[in-house]
């Protein structure tokens, strides 16, 4: 894209120094270093404020950024790049991004549908296109039913094998969300949607305090169902005798959870063991590292558990690490190591151990991803009589007999 400084000038006038800057500029940008690059375009708008170039790429790196208010503060500078621009289609396709992002999905589809016409690739549009829909979905829900105590995670990302069902299945929603609105509660998150439920693990005030208390991320966020289902295996186990086991503990979050809520640091006769690597080195092969895993993870968990003293974090390779310290008798198993191996060794030590009528939770058991744990434990616990339960939320749920 040519782009110009209109003011007038001489040889080694400042113009030439302003393509310097812009030449610059856009090295920082393509470099994707948004900060320097974004720097340099606020002092190029201080001298052609209307420059359609400058003012297309600022807003783009500004939408690249996503600092806190980029995305609000883009939009005025993509639509006057796109008054004179308007035959480019990265132009519109940035405008169209932006007005996206400022949830205005009506002008963002056209906007796509002008950047289409001059010749974007199908491939981009099509990415462009999915994206509006489901961010149009996702304002519509979180307008509508957030509302009526419903649960809407913050993102929720849903997984389609090919477009046709993609498109399909937002044709429902829609259909299903043009309906007059009752009193009905929804669910949506985790890859889950569920329409007209109770939901009644949202009634459960200390449940709602403590998940909103110590989940950060949004994917975190999107889990409360699958915390419910563990907080009500734990709660079965109140009622017989054993300690707690999690296998997969990671930061720590649904265990401290399940002990805000049912008091477990009361339970001194009872200890909550806690299992994970907490750490990965280059050489892990058998799961894929998490943004928390570091030298210092185990040390937070510790941390989160400091009021605790039947807290037992243990790190290291289950399973290994159970050998030397493995409680006798359990009353709640959680086993989430997205590992198959590992999670096998330790159903062979710990599933004996499980008192009859305890409840084990698998976690990522229905999860298309992790078939092969279904494919490996299903026949594992057949073989000694036990049936999983694949719950709508992808875990397994089996009772000790
Ligand atoms: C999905 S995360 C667990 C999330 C956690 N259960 C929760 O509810 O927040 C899986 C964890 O399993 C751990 N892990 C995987 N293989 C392991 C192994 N062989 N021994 C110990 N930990 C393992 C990983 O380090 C990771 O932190």
């Amino acid at each position: 894209m040519a782009i110009s400084f209109k003011k007038k000038h001489t040889p080694n006038s400042p113009s030439t120094s302003l393509q310097d800057m812009l030449a610059i500029a856009v090295k920082h940008h393509q470099a994707e270093n948004f900060d320097e690059a974004i720097t340099i375009y606020l002092k190029l708008l201080a001298h052609a404020p209307d420059s359609p170039e400058i003012n297309y790429l600022y807003g783009h790196a500004l939408i690249a950024r996503k600092n806190d208010g980029d995305i609000e503060s883009s939009l005025p500078y993509l639509e006057t790049a796109a008054q004179t621009l308007n035959n480019q289609s990265p132009v519109m396709l940035a405008l169209a991004e932006s007005l996206m992002l400022n949830k205005k999905f009506h002008l963002a589809n056209e906007a796509l549908s002008k950047a289409e016409a001059l010749g974007a690739s199908a491939e981009t549009c099509e990415k462009c296109r999915k994206y509006i829909t489901q961010a149009t979905m996702e304002h519509t829900i979180q307008e509508r039913y957030l509302s009526s105590g419903s649960y809407v995670a913050p993102e929720f990302y849903l997984d389609f094998p090919d477009t046709l069902s993609e498109t399909c299945f937002y044709q429902t929603l829609e259909e299903s969300l043009s309906q007059p609105i009752t009193d009905h509660r929804i669910f949506i998150g985790d890859n889950l949607i569920a329409l007209s439920r109770t939901l009644s693990f949202l009634d459960d005030a200390k449940l709602v305090e403590s998940f909103q208390k110590h989940t950060e991320t949004a994917a975190e966020k999107a889990t409360l169902w699958r915390v419910a289902v563990l907080l009500w295996g734990a709660r079965q186990g109140l009622n017989l005798p054993g300690d707690f086991v999690e296998c997969g503990c990671y930061r720590g979050i649904s265990a401290r959870i399940i002990c805000d809520v049912l008091n477990f640091k009361q339970q001194e006769q009872r200890q909550y063991y806690l299992y994970d690597l907490f750490e990965h080195s280059d050489q892990e092969t058998t799961h894929h590292a998490m943004p928390a895993h570091s030298s210092t993870l185990v040390n937070e968990v510790r941390q989160r558990f400091a009021d605790m003293k039947n807290a037992q974090i243990i790190q290291g390779r289950v399973p290994d690490s159970l050998h030397d310290n493995m409680p006798e008798k359990i009353a709640f198993l959680h086993i989430d190591l997205n590992n198959v191996a590992a999670e096998l060794g330790a159903l062979e030590l710990l599933f004996e151990r499980l008192s009859p009528g305890g409840i084990m939770i698998l976690d990522d058991y229905g999860w298309q991803p992790y078939m092969q744990q279904r494919l490996q434990e299903e026949p594992w616990l057949l073989a000694r009589g036990h049936y999983v339960l694949e719950l709508p939320t992808g875990q397994g749920m089996v009772i000790k007999h």
